[in-house]
C-alpha cells in the first residue's frame, strides 16, 4: 500500500474508533492505538514519511499533518463530550440521543382507494357507501338474479346464521358478494340522473391463492340518465385505467353475461406491451331494464351503464405485486414499501 493510502486508512479507522468510543476507557484505548507516542499508528506513519523520496515529501507531509490535526481534534472533542455530566431527570438521562418515533403510513389499498375516488371525482362521480351485510333482495333479487340462479348457492356465498333469522323464518342475510348491491340502494332512494361510485369489501368463499382471496375490494360505478350509452362506459373505463396505470395500458372488452346488465362485457387490462398477456379486471354493461324497473325508474326514458372493478388487481399491476395475500398479511417489510 502506498503512503497516501495508508494515511487514508488510518484516518478512517481512527475517526471511527474515536466517534464510537462509548466511555473514557474505550477512548483511551483508541488514543493509545492511533495516537500513542510509543507504538501508536500515527508514529509509524511518521517514520515512513521520514524515509519518503525527497520529491514526495511536500505533498505527503501536507496530507499527514492534515490527518494528524483532524484525528487529534476529534479525540479532544470526544473527550470533552464524554466528560459532560449526564443530566438525569426522573431516572431518564436526557443527554442520551432520542429514539426517533417511527411514522406509520396508509395501507397500499387505502392509498389506492383514495386515488380511485379522486380520479372518478374528476369525472363527476360522487362517492357513496353501502352495507357489507346485505339481504338477498339487494344482493340478488333486485339485480335480476332469480331464486334458482347458481350465483345464490349457499356454497358460493357467506350466509350469516343470526339468532332468529334462519333459512325458514327470517330474512336471510349474507356478506355481500359484490358491490353491485349499492346500485340498488342508491337508485331506490334517488331519482335519475345518477353518477356514483362505491368502493368496498366483498366476500366469496373462493380458494385462496396468489390472485384470489375470500375477501377483496371492488369499485362499483353507476351512471344513469337520459341517453347514456355504451360509448360513455368504454370511455370512462379507458380514461380511468389510464389515469391510474399510465398511458401505455390497454383495455379490452369481451362480450359476457351478467343478469343485471344487457349487453354485458368483461373488461381486461393489458399486462405488457406484447398484446398477448391480459388480466380480467371486472365486469360492466348497460343496466338491464328489469333492474331500472325494480327501483321504479322508467326504462323508456332513462338508460345507464354500470361496472364493477377489482381494486387489488389494479394496485398489483401498478406496483408489480405478485401475490394478493401480501395485502392482508400485515408484514411490515411489505407495507413499508408504500
Ligand atoms: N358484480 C359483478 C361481479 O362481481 C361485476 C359487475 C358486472 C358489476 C357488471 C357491474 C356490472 O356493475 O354492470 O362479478
Amino acid at each position: 500500500m502506498d503512503f497516501l493510502a495508508q494515511v487514508n486508512e488510518f484516518e478512517a479507522a481512527a475517526l471511527l474508533a474515536i466517534q464510537t468510543a462509548g466511555d473514557t476507557v474505550a477512548l483511551e484505548q483508541a488514543r493509545i492505538e492511533f495516537l500513542g507516542a510509543k507504538n501508536g499508528r500515527l508514529r509509524d506513519l511518521q517514520g515512513s514519511l521520514g524515509q519518503a523520496p525527497r520529491e514526495n515529501k511536500p505533498l505527503w507531509g501536507k496530507r499527514f499533518n492534515e490527518v494528524k490535526a483532524r484525528v487529534t481534534n476529534a479525540w479532544e472533542a470526544r473527550k470533552a463530550a464524554l466528560a459532560q455530566p449526564a443530566i438525569v431527570l426522573g431516572g431518564v438521562d436526557v443527554t442520551l440521543p432520542g429514539v426517533r418515533p417511527e411514522l406509520g403510513r396508509r395501507h397500499p389499498l387505502t392509498q389506492t382507494i383514495a386515488e380511485f375516488k379522486e380520479i372518478m371525482g374528476r369525472f363527476g362521480f360522487t362517492v357513496v357507501d353501502g352495507p357489507e351485510i346485505e339481504d338477498e333482495y339487494h344482493n340478488f333479487e333486485a339485480l335480476n338474479i332469480p331464486p334458482d340462479h347458481p350465483a345464490r348457492d349457499p356454497l358460493d356465498n357467506f350466509y350469516l346464521a343470526a339468532a332468529g333469522c334462519t333459512a325458514d323464518t327470517g330474512p336471510a342475510r349474507l356478506l355481500r358478494s359484490q358491490t353491485s348491491t349499492v346500485q340498488i340502494r342508491i337508485m331506490e332512494r334517488n331519482p335519475p340522473p345518477i353518477r356514483i361510485i362505491s368502493v368496498g369489501r366483498v366476500y366469496r368463499p373462493d380458494t385462496i391463492d396468489a390472485t384470489h382471496s375470500c375477501m377483496f375490494h371492488q369499485m362499483e360505478g353507476l351512471m344513469v340518465g337520459a341517453g347514456v350509452t355504451m360509448a360513455e362506459l368504454k370511455t370512462v373505463l379507458r380514461l380511468f385505467a389510464r389515469a391510474y396505470l399510465g398511458h401505455d395500458v390497454h383495455i379490452r372488452f369481451r362480450p359476457s353475461f351478467f343478469p343485471f346488465t344487457e349487453p354485458s362485457v368483461e373488461v381486461d387490462m393489458s399486462m405488457d406491451e406484447s398484446g398477448e398477456k391480459w388480466l380480467e379486471i371486472g365486469g360492466a354493461g348497460m343496466v338491464d331494464p328489469n333492474v331500472l324497473t325494480a327501483v321504479g325508474y322508467d326504462p323508456e326514458h332513462v338508460s345507464g351503464f354500470a361496472f364493477g372493478l377489482g381494486v387489488e388487481r389494479f394496485c398489483m399491476r401498478r406496483h408489480r405485486i405478485p401475490d394478493i395475500r401480501l395485502f392482508y398479511g400485515n408484514d411490515l417489510r411489505f407495507l413499508r414499501q408504500f
